[in-house]
């Protein structure tokens, strides 16, 4: 084949090294606009992990990159005045240019034509005279623009700005940042040595922050030097170098990611940078393209025609490149809210940068480096009161709201269960509730109880509005203070509009066959086209649900509940009020946020005001309509938060979506974590987390990482009611309290999962 490499970045050297590999025949030139020896950055880093694929590929290059190797084990975080080190990262750098002049001189012995000082003006001519065109011309890949139609890219061009730098000054013991406060903002540094004498040293910043030091009207000596001030206390007298000379003025960048939609057109295919980006914070992208180079050359190899070969390529590429990008959003946009967390502990700032693309998980963190991550356990348990030098998982840390104490840091989630009779909880109730007490999670909610009958989502929802609830509601409540640890939260509500529909088995939000009762909202909506419209409501129905509220905490409070939430997400009525989707007003309660959340606040305070000043109260929102801008998006939840704060509400239990059948929710892993996140970090309020969190390694690094006080588990509790006395032993804590009856059963259960067995009572 006689193949065309535009770009002798690593892409596009890699690649034309991995096909000679394959086969010696082949007729390939790569055409390089720079000279050999020309190259704008400094050092590249690989992590151990990732190199071991690439070393597969072509060992010989491999051992010689790999001579030249500067390896470092720990991350050093400098900020606060502290530096906080830990170790087992596994990290290596090479100079970017020495990476490329290796990588040319392995592909010139196996017979690779390189031109350098070529600048090939289009693909599509290159492509005529050739079998095949990898386009691997870099972040600014003129092929990317010439097949747009096809390629379809989309460029977001980050807020951040940063700058690539150089210094003599040795950071050779770790991979460091440094975090500085200046009079303009905050700045920050990652560094890394690369060779015997240089490292790398970018520096970042908000837009804010770089406008006011008027980093744009500076010459890249200007700017060198005034980052040498910034960081003299790190540099030891080095200088900061810039090599950035074929950039006109600053050598500032925004950094952009790139998607495209299809990575080949014809005989051509976009490789590297040209195809994919990933944030430099994660030091990925040298991989990828190597990784990419291989997997093409395979694939050309292997399959029977150039277009099935380009579409397995495509396929499995895709999929690994989306998701290293997705862990480099995660890092990337740590760094660009990296603001919200600069007045954590030290402990815990380290802990939230290591964690931030969400690959490395806590316990992976303790494989890394023990003492480092037991320090910082005893560090979040000593905040937690459990005492000094105690070394547990956050998971099992106390937590206390106003007097109520709680075990641990794991909440059963508020599940409607549809078994209620009128309203009434029944014996089902009485075993669900009873099991998730004896589970092991300190907090267990009950479901959305509602104030009144027509206030119930479905004819099977509890309520709190007669006497027989209250008694039957006290049982249960007593039957968990008798026989387990747990605290027992009541959530109470009002349907509102998404009322008088099918039990959740059915069809859920969807109209009853028969016996509709009618439903009302802040508006005159309707939850979609099939449900009735709700009345708007007006001051005399405010104030009989108001009563109602009232009502139903007065019951809450004889039954005994230790906490008491009032439901303000997922559309029901007051989440009507809130978003402005279904909140139509124009009256005092309707327009801007403070008016929407007039009512919801009136019902806390006079809940407030009935309920036992030592007993906390938590409010659930929805955190994002998941609309775009016409809902409510997480900047709004910030303020909502606020105001709940400032009312005096003891913790946000951060919950989104359902407010909208327009809604387009993005889900994962804990993908409602980061609005916990960000209310409890731009707010300082208590916050809980939930959504898709079914790991113990979830709840601790959410908790180590100060995303949240609480984690709600709502799914995991229904398959597995005994999910933290599990999680516990699976662990191997042994610190867990078991029923009583049950010991026998945890016994065979430590002994199975590896762990001692505590013989605590005689049989
Ligand atoms: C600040 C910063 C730090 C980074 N740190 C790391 C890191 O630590 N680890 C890591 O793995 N990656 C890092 N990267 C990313 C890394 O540099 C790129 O992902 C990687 O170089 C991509 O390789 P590539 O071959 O696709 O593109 P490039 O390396 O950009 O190569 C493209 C080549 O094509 C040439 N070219 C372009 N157009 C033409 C044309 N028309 N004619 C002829 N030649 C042309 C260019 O001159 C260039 O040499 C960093 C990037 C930045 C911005
Ligand atoms: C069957 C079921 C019933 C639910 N009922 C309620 C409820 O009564 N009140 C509430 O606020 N959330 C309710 N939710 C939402 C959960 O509390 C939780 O927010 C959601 O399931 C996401 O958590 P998960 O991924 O751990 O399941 C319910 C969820 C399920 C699965």
């Amino acid at each position: 084949m006689k193949i065309a490499c535009l770009g002798g970045g690593p892409a596009g050297l890699y690649f034309a090294i991995s096909m000679k590999l394959r086969e010696a025949a082949h007729d390939i030139t790569v055409f390089e606009r720079n000279r050999a020896d020309d190259t704008f950055g400094w050092g590249v880093v690989f992590s151990d992990e990732t190199f071991e694929n690439i070393a597969a590929n072509d060992p010989p290059s491999a051992a010689t990159i790999r001579s030249h190797f500067a390896y470092w084990n720990d991350i050093a975080v400098y900020y606060g005045g502290a530096r906080v080190v830990s170790g087992g990262h596994g990290f290596s750098g090479i100079a970017r240019k020495k990476l490329l002049i290796l990588l040319q001189e392995r592909a010139r012995e196996l017979g690779v034509n390189l031109r350098f000082e070529t600048e090939i003006a289009s693909a599509g001519e290159l492509a005529k005279n050739n079998d095949l065109v990898v386009a691997a011309d870099g972040l600014n890949s003129r092929t990317r623009k010439e097949f747009a139609d096809t390629f379809k890219p989309v460029i977001d061009l980050r807020k951040n700005k940063f700058v690539w730098l150089g210094t003599r000054q040795k950071f050779n013991d770790a991979f460091t940042f440094i975090f500085e406060k200046t009079e303009h903002g905050w700045i920050w540094a990652h560094a890394y040595q690369f060779d015997a004498d240089t490292a790398t040293f970018i520096v970042e910043c908000s837009p804010a922050t770089w406008d006011k030091f008027g980093f744009g009207a500076m010459s890249q000596d200007e700017c060198c030097s005034v980052c040498e001030r910034i960081f003299a206390n790190y540099l030891g007298g080095h200088r900061l170098m810039s090599n950035a000379a074929h950039l006109r003025d600053s050598a500032w960048l925004n950094f952009p990611r790139v998607l495209c939609e299809k990575w080949s057109h014809d005989n051509i295919v976009l490789m590297g940078d040209a195809a994919a980006t990933a944030h430099f914070s994660i030091g990925s992208g040298t991989k990828l393209a190597m990784e990419s180079a291989v997997a093409l050359a395979d694939y050309l190899h292997n399959e029977p025609t150039m277009p099935a070969a380009f579409a397995k390529y495509e396929d499995a590429r895709r999929t690994e490149v989306l998701r290293l990008q997705s862990a480099a959003r995660n890092s990337m946009e740590w760094f660009e809210d990296v603001e919200r967390y600069l007045h954590l502990d030290p402990v815990q700032f380290n802990y939230s940068l290591l964690t931030r693309s969400q690959r490395i998980s806590h316990e992976n963190l303790r494989l890394r480096d023990k003492n480092w991550l037991e320090g910082a356990e005893a560090w979040f348990q000593h905040l937690a009161g459990a005492g000094d030098n105690f070394v547990r998982r956050p998971m099992f840390a106390p937590f206390r709201l106003r007097e109520m104490r709680l075990k641990n840091r794991v909440v059963v989630s508020p599940m409607a269960q549809y078994k209620a009779v009128d309203g009434c909880p029944t014996d089902w109730h009485l075993v669900h509730y009873g099991e998730r007490a004896k589970g092991g999670a300190g907090l267990v909610y009950i479901e959305m109880t509602c104030v009144s009958a027509e206030g119930r989502i479905t004819p099977g929802c509890t309520g709190l509005y007669a006497a027989e609830h209250e008694t039957a509601w006290k049982r249960i409540v007593d039957f968990v203070h008798a026989e387990t640890d747990a605290k027992i939260c009541c959530q109470l509500g009002h349907s509102g509009p998404k009322g008088s529909t099918q039990l959740g088995w059915d069809e859920m939000d969807a109209p009853l066959a028969a016996g509709n009762w009618p439903v009302m909202a802040a508006s005159a909506t309707a939850w979609s086209e099939r449900n009735q419209s709700a009345r708007a409501m007006t001051r005399a129905d405010m104030d009989r649900v108001r009563d109602q509220f009232v009502a139903s905490t007065a019951m809450a409070a004889r039954a005994g509940f230790d906490m008491l939430e009032i439901h303000c997400a997922h559309g029901y009525l007051l989440s009507s009020f809130i978003t402005p989707l279904t909140n139509r007003r124009t009256d005092e309660y309707g327009g801007p946020l403070e008016n929407r959340m007039r009512y919801p606040l009136e019902i806390f305070h006079a809940v407030r005001a009935a309920w036992p000043a030592e007993k906390p109260i938590s409010v659930r929102i929805s955190a994002n309509d998941w609309v775009g801008a016409q809902g409510i998006e997480p900047r709004d939840a910030v303020a909502i938060a606020r105001v709940l704060q400032e009312a005096g509400v003891d913790i946000c239990d951060v919950s989104a979506g359902q407010t909208s059948i327009r809604a387009r929710p993005v889900y994962g892993r804990m993908f409602q974590t980061p609005f916990s996140d960000r209310i409890r970090n731009e707010t300082g309020m208590a916050t809980m987390a939930v959504g898709n969190i079914y790991e113990p390694d979830h709840v601790n690094s959410i908790l180590m990482a100060g995303r949240a006080d609480l984690v709600c588990l709502a799914r995991p509790h229904l398959a597995d009611p005994y999910w933290t006395l599990h999680a516990a032993a699976k662990l191997g804590d042994r610190g867990e309290t078991w029923p009583k009856p049950y010991l026998p059963g945890r016994d065979q259960l430590y002994r199975l999962s590896g762990g001692g067995e505590p013989s605590t009572i005689a049989v």
